[in-house]
């Protein structure tokens, strides 16, 4: 088997569409065998049977990342099955717009319990299991974890608590020397069915002015594709990346700059 991360076992949660889809994709593409998880399992599955058809090896589980226990039985399913788990891209996200004054608390800890206590209850499982082996761990932020968004205050506290708590994990994992590295990535205003549904779901003039304005103030110029997030992650998983631990990759077209 040859790839940049040939033979690797690899878990992507949220796989089922847009970044996740096309990250597990990516990593099946460059040899390793990945495990796709999502809530939604007519997606998921399609994505599987993709990779497969494309001569990638895959399989997909159900999984609701804000469930405690079934990180246990899936994490403990993976290791039985495959010996070891060498990957884990902590991606199932959702966003539930409001500003400050019309989020309600129901919506706010619903946007935490995807965005940030499942990313905390996946790199917990993923740490247990790479102890013995060392691994990957990647956490899927977004630039609204670095910068203000008045109309995103549940997803920015989401995302920002991402953030920092990948570098908490990632500096216990190599004061542990664990050989396990804890990374974050920011992905910039990327086409997923995210973004493409908040747009559509606007008014049709509102939704025509945010994407001109998206569009308008990305430095080079148009929204990213899923793919380049999904390289920026083969990058972390790979060990081309063996000398990072609690870095932010940002990959957002040059928003953040200014
Ligand atoms: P998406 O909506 O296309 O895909 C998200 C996937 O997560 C879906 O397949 C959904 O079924 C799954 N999911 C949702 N709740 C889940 C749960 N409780 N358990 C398991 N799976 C669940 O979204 P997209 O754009 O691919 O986003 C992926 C990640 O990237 C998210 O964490 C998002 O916040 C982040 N992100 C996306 C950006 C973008 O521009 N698309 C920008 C910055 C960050």
């Amino acid at each position: 088997m040859s790839g940049r991360i040939a033979g690797k076992i690899a878990l992507v949660t949220g796989a089922g569409s847009g970044l996740g889809e096309a990250t597990a994709q990516r990593f099946a593409e460059e040899g390793a065998h990945v495990v796709i998880t999502d809530i939604n399992a007519e997606q998921a599955e399609s994505v599987c049977q993709d990779i497969s058809a494309a001569g990638g090896s895959a399989e997909y589980h159900y999984q609701d990342v804000t469930d405690e226990r079934a990180w246990d039985t899936l994490v403990g399913m993976i290791i039985k099955d495959h010996g070891r788990l060498d990957i884990v891209v902590n991606n199932a996200g959702i966003v539930i717009r409001g500003s400050v004054e019309d989020t309600t608390l129901e919506d706010w800890r619903k946007t935490q319990a995807v965005n940030l206590d499942a990313v905390f209850l996946g790199t917990r499982a993923a740490v247990k299991a790479m102890k013995g082996n060392g691994g990957s761990i990647i956490n899927i932020s977004s630039i609204e974890g670095m910068v203000g968004e008045p109309t995103a205050a549940a997803y920015n506290a989401s995302k920002g608590g991402v953030r920092i708590f990948t570098k908490s994990a990632a500096l216990h994992c190599a004061a542990e020397g664990y050989g396990i590295r804890v990374n974050s990535v920011h992905p910039g205003f990327i086409a997923t069915p995210m973004v493409e549904n908040a747009i559509a779901a606007a008014p049709p003039v509102e939704g025509a002015a945010l994407l001109e304005r998206v569009n308008s103030e990305i430095p080079l110029g148009s929204m990213g594709e899923a793919v380049d997030i999904a390289n920026g992650c083969l990058f972390l998983a790979s060990d081309e990346s063996k000398y990072m631990t609690g870095s932010e990759l940002v990959i957002d077209g040059g928003f953040t700059c200014h």
